[in-house]
């Protein structure tokens, strides 16, 4: 049968404590116990349904893990303070020194500057690969590799990865495929092709509102559990925990999701073409003209479009500033990093979001200097912010 993701997030009933129909939220920090030796068994991990301390696990950061689980098809799922807390504590928990891990080169900054930067500082080192080219990513799998990490789709590239096919890699060596979906929220389901953990930003698409970070790790129980571990897990240990009031806050605009999504799909799809027709290079999921457009086809659960991310080219950081400001001078948007929001959202991200990764790997990878990245917004008039868009490249003589 068909995996629909907004389903299983519309079939959670929850009652708050006074048959509220919003789950009541847990505003402590640590729980009391009636007896001494339900505590001890508590800390051992032996007792289901008492709380302990919210570095842990707090009611309201449950039913939010439990909602992102349902969302992305996975046993359990625990939430983080940031997507980046998502992300480092899983790699610290799957990863020990000496350990090895193929990563995508197109990925986050962030992601980039951890692996690139901070991981070899306790002897785990990453290859950073085409993560299109299948032959590649085989290729640099070493017997010490222990995860394959990519973006489903890439951040700020909009690469495609194929996850059928990494998955069936990831297998065959026995290696963990880590998929950060924060771009592809409900388009994309990656525990159905095959992945083993998927991360994402909350920050962005699912909380919607650009007012807090967020992440979440979706994956088995006993994963999940293991990074709540209160003698070696990342998650208990490292410390990023989401407070409960944002994990309320958060899980309430998830129910909104599926139809910001379309939104920003029909949105995008629009624009994107619009651009394309005038003659702009345009890097987007849904056109036709994108290299994975046929694969991202064969991955989608089709009715949500293509996403509200893509990139345009005007030529030079000068033009992208220069657009950027304008843009934002008429009102179209912010000159801002980030994702999500009901605003349009641009942002160069050689020198933003990107500007971890040197100058000549972003070369090698096609990161141009005139790179600007859109989050397109939830507008209800979208032709006529088509017109104004075009108004500005008139003006700065890029068309
Ligand atoms: C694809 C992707 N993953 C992870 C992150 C990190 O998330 P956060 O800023 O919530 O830590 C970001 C952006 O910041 C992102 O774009």
């Amino acid at each position: 049968m068909k995996f629909k993701p907004a389903n299983s997030i519309q079939d959670l009933q929850y009652f708050g404590e006074f048959g509220g129909v919003n789950p009541s939220i847990s505003d402590s920090s640590t729980y009391t116990f009636i007896s001494a030796k339900t505590m001890l068994d508590t800390f051992e991990g032996n007792t289901d349904g008492c709380y302990l301390y919210s570095r842990h696990v707090s009611p309201s950061n449950l039913y939010l893990g439990e909602a992102l689980a349902a969302m992305e098809g996975t046993e359990a799922a625990n939430v983080s303070a940031s997507g980046m807390g998502a992300i480092t504590s899983t790699l610290l928990q799957l990863c020990t020194a000496g350990d090895h891990v193929v990563s995508s080169r197109t990925i986050y900054g962030g992601t980039y500057a951890f692996l690139k930067n901070f991981t070899p500082r306790i002897n785990i080192k990453t290859s950073f690969v085409d993560i299109t080219n299948l032959e590649i990513v085989e290729a640099a799998i070493t017997k010490n590799t222990k995860v394959l990490f990519c973006e489903t789709v890439s951040n700020p590239l909009l690469e495609i990865a194929d996850l059928k096919n990494l998955s069936k890699i990831a297998k065959k060596y026995n290696i963990t495929l880590v998929v950060d979906n924060t771009f592809s929220p409900l388009m994309i389901s990656p525990i159905k092709l095959g992945a083993d953990v998927v991360i994402h930003s909350l920050t962005k698409f699912i909380n919607g509102s650009s007012d807090t970070v967020g992440g979440v790790i979706c994956g088995s129980q006993e994963f999940i559990d293991a990074l709540r571990s209160v003698n070696d897990g990342a998650c208990m240990l490292l410390g990023a925990t989401m407070d409960s009031l944002r994990a309320s806050s958060v899980l309430k605009n998830l129910r909104t999701l599926h139809i910001r999504i379309k939104q920003h799909s029909i949105n995008a799809t629009y624009i994107a073409k619009k651009f394309e027709e005038v003659g702009i290079k345009t890097v987007y999921p849904g056109l036709s003209s994108h290299p994975s457009h046929k694969i991202l086809k064969t991955m989608m659960n089709e009715e949500y479009g293509y996403g509200g991310m893509f990139t345009i080219d005007v030529g030079s950081l000068d033009k992208a500033n220069q657009f950027m400001e304008l843009m934002q001078e008429r009102n179209l948007g912010y000159l801002a990093v980030s994702l999500g929001f009901y605003k349009t959202l641009f942002s160069a991200p050689g020198t933003s979001t990107s500007s971890e990764i040197p100058e000549e790997e972003q070369k090698q990878m096609n990161l141009s200097d005139g790179l600007i990245r859109f989050s397109i917004g939830l507008d209800n008039d979208i032709e006529r912010t088509f017109e104004m868009m075009k108004e500005c490249m008139i003006e700065l003589n890029i068309i």
